[in-house]
């Protein structure tokens, strides 16, 4: 219920700054507004747009990567859908939380987890290991202690790792 008490926070915000001009009983409740009756549902969806892990995707990542994941070769922004690839190889884990595109999205730690585990879960499932452990906040917020100073050149060492597992990890775009 924590989005009923944003609204009504928002609500009493509002009917403070602005001159009210009609009062209403609502359940019980007085609601004062500019002439436009808002009623309270007790079965409101949540309107907090990053309610789900796929929200904070198309919200933070989608932008770049695309909804699919798919990238952009022109724009240089990678494939997503063999991440998973990523987490067979040393310092590959760590190397999906220090990108730039994570480390700057603002994001907290718990969120920079859903999102993650989100998109191997999603449109990287065919590539994570059988023996996959989700990211949770803890592993996050260690990752994030060390940023990249030199993320192709990180990546690179990486690719380089996969093949000599016999892992095909496509070169940066
Ligand atoms: C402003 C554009 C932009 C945004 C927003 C962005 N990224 Fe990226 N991302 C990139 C680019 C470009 C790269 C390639 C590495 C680099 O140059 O930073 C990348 C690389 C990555 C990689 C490494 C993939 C690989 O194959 O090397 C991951 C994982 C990643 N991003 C996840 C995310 C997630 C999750 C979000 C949302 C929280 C996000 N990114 C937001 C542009 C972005």
């Amino acid at each position: 219920m924590a989005h009923m008490g944003v609204t009504a926070a928002w609500m009493s915000a509002c009917t403070g700054l602005l001159a009210p001009t009609q009062a209403h009983e609502v359940h019980g409740q007085t609601l004062t507004t500019l002439g436009r009756q808002v009623v309270l549902r007790a079965d409101a969806p949540s309107v907090s747009p990053t309610h789900s892990a796929r929200a904070l995707y198309v919200l933070h990542c989608a932008g770049c990567h695309s909804l699919d994941g798919s990238g952009s070769v022109s724009a240089r922004v990678p494939d997503m859908r063999q991440l998973g690839l990523f987490l067979q190889v040393p310092g590959g884990r760590e190397f999906l939380i220090q990108v730039p595109g994570v480390m700057g999205s603002g994001l907290n730690d718990e969120q920079v987890a859903q999102v993650t585990n989100w998109v191997l879960s999603s449109m990287a499932s065919a590539s994570i290991p059988a023996q996959h452990r989700e990211f949770d906040a803890a592993e996050v917020s260690r990752a994030r202690r060390d940023p990249l100073v030199d993320v192709a050149g990180q990546r690179a060492v990486l690719v380089q790792r996969a093949q000599q597992l016999g892992l095909k990890m496509a070169q940066s775009p």
